[in-house]
């Protein structure tokens, strides 16, 4: 098959989470499949910066826009895999991150930067950027790519349209004036359209115009069709469910960049075979955040974009009830986000500085570190589309303690004394999004902890479970296959 694969970030070209991580390892496994897979993104600044020069392929014109677009062309690194790169300057050609400045605040413009990026994607799935290939499939990928499955419905003999849902909480949402500045058909804006309270929401363009909607995992893909998680769309979701055509695919994960046995990042390769060291880089670990190097201590990782998603509140209270208990345990915590949650776990450290550790900002080799050397990962998140962290911790050996939602459920099974007996337990689960059920789970872990032998046999079970593309990628193609036969 004929696939456009359309997304905002793609590692590790531009990543602000997994997203990037989904838009690389999927395609990837697809073109492995000998699919015609191209993916497209924008060609931000610091993409560039890292490609160096990418040869021009395509000019675009679009009406109502005063330049025309260029569409470069690059590979994906250490692949074969075609990358086309929007390039409008005005658009994508600044310092700071794909959706905000280098202070956090959202881009002023971004209903036109990704409005722009959708046109052009649409202009190369109608085969109007003269690059002599269509696609007969395009898969879209969260809010920034909502416009493309709308514009498309107003073609005729166009590709079919995947919209995969990431994260519902993130919608681009904006006012009519808005709206009006971007020059889009008005009949999109109805109830049945863009039109979301008043708001235009980038998102409705995916769900409501996209031949099927997918979701990253089976239990998130129900939990969206919920008042709780729907975020007001839970009606249109019930719908498209009704409908089949809302299908939850949980994601893989890259199984030769996240592999104990060949991690470039980390100081001690480790597998199945050889667990021992694994303690060496638990004491690499410990070293570089300066805490005691001490292999009784259980020992806490957490990467993670810090926001309430992730449940980082609930992380820094039971760690803190825990240490004021004057438990044996550390924590370790990569991540950036919100000022007030950095904050909190500054004053955290500062209360316990021999058992806490911190480092605030993106760095792709200590997230390996932390994978490779803790004993269990944290993941208490109030929603979770998919998470792939806890995937990449099970491979690592290092147990996952996540709350019972979405692909947390999915791809954890809970450490109950029926599930250890029969050598399914990876992990450890809890249901409420309280203080009180992540407290009373990490002291489950704690005493596990203390069972060498025991957490052992988890850890060997956690390391074979299957999380590569295979199945899923499969699951994709099945579905394209199907949009295409019906349409
Ligand atoms: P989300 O996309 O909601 O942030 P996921 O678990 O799906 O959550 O993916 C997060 C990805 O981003 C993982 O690859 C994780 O390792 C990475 N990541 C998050 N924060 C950081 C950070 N501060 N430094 C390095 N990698 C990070
Ligand atoms: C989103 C979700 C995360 C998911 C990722 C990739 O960022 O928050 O749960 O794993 O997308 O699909």
């Amino acid at each position: 098959l004929k696939i456009l694969f359309a997304s905002s970030e793609v590692h590790p070209l531009m990543k602000t989470g997994g997203l990037a991580d989904v838009s690389a390892s999927l395609p990837l496994a697809l073109s492995h499949m000998q699919q015609d897979i191209r993916i497209i993104m924008p060609a931000y600044r610091a993409t560039l910066n890292q490609l160096g020069d990418c040869p021009l392929v395509s000019t675009v014109k679009l009406e109502g826009y005063h330049h025309p677009i260029n569409i470069l062309q690059a590979k994906l690194p250490d692949s074969e895999l075609i990358v086309w790169l929007v390039d409008s300057a005005e658009h994508f050609d600044r310092d700071g991150g794909p959706y905000c400045d280098a202070d956090g605040a959202d881009w002023e413009d971004n209903a036109a930067r990704f409005a722009l990026f959708c046109r052009v994607a649409v202009a190369v799935a109608m085969e109007q950027a003269g690059l002599n290939w269509q696609p007969e499939v395009v898969h879209c990928n969260d809010w920034q790519t909502g416009l493309v499955p709308a514009l498309l419905s107003l073609q005729s003999h166009r590709p079919a349209s995947v919209f995969t849902i990431h994260n519902m909480a993130y919608q681009g949402l904006f006012s009519r004036q808005v709206f009006e500045t971007l020059n889009l058909p008005e009949q999109l804006w109805q109830v049945e359209g863009l039109e979301f309270y008043g708001m235009m929401s980038f998102m409705k363009g995916g769900l409501v115009f996209a031949d099927h909607i997918t979701s990253v995992s089976p239990t998130y893909a129900q939990e969206i069709c919920h008042y709780d998680y729907g975020y007001g769309l839970e009606g249109l979701l019930t719908l498209r469910a009704e409908q089949s055509r809302l299908s939850g695919i949980v994601n893989g994960i890259d199984t030769n960049e996240w592999n104990p046995q060949t991690d470039k990042f980390i100081d001690h390769q480790f597998s199945i075979k050889t667990l021992r060291p694994k303690t060496l880089n638990k004491k690499a670990l410990q070293q570089h955040f300066f805490l005691p190097e001490s292999a009784e201590t259980l020992l806490f990782g957490m990467i993670s974009r810090l926001v309430s998603q992730k449940g980082v509140d609930l992380t820094i209270d039971a760690i803190n009830r825990l240490l004021t208990e004057g438990k044996d345990i550390q924590l370790v915590c990569l991540g950036s986000g919100e000022a007030g949650f950095e904050q909190d776990l500054r004053v955290l450290r500062a209360k316990f500085p021999d058992k806490v550790g911190i480092q605030f900002g993106y760095d792709e080799a200590l997230a390996h570190k932390i994978e490779a050397g803790a004993d269990a990962f944290l993941m208490p998140s109030r929603f979770e589309p998919c998470g792939l962290n806890q995937m990449y911790s099970l491979r690592y050996g290092t147990l996952p303690v996540v709350r019972n939602t979405g692909g947390l459920a999915d791809t954890v099974v809970d450490a109950s004394e029926d599930n250890r007996k029969q050598m399914l337990a990876t992990g450890f689960k809890f249901d409420q999004p309280t203080v009180e059920d992540l407290y009373d789970t990490l002291l489950k872990v704690d005493e596990l902890f203390s069972h060498p032998r025991l957490w052992r046999r988890m850890m060997l079970t956690a390391m074979v479970q299957d999380f590569s593309w295979k199945n899923s990628a499969q699951a994709y193609l099945h579905l394209y296959q199907q949009l295409v036969d019906n349409s």
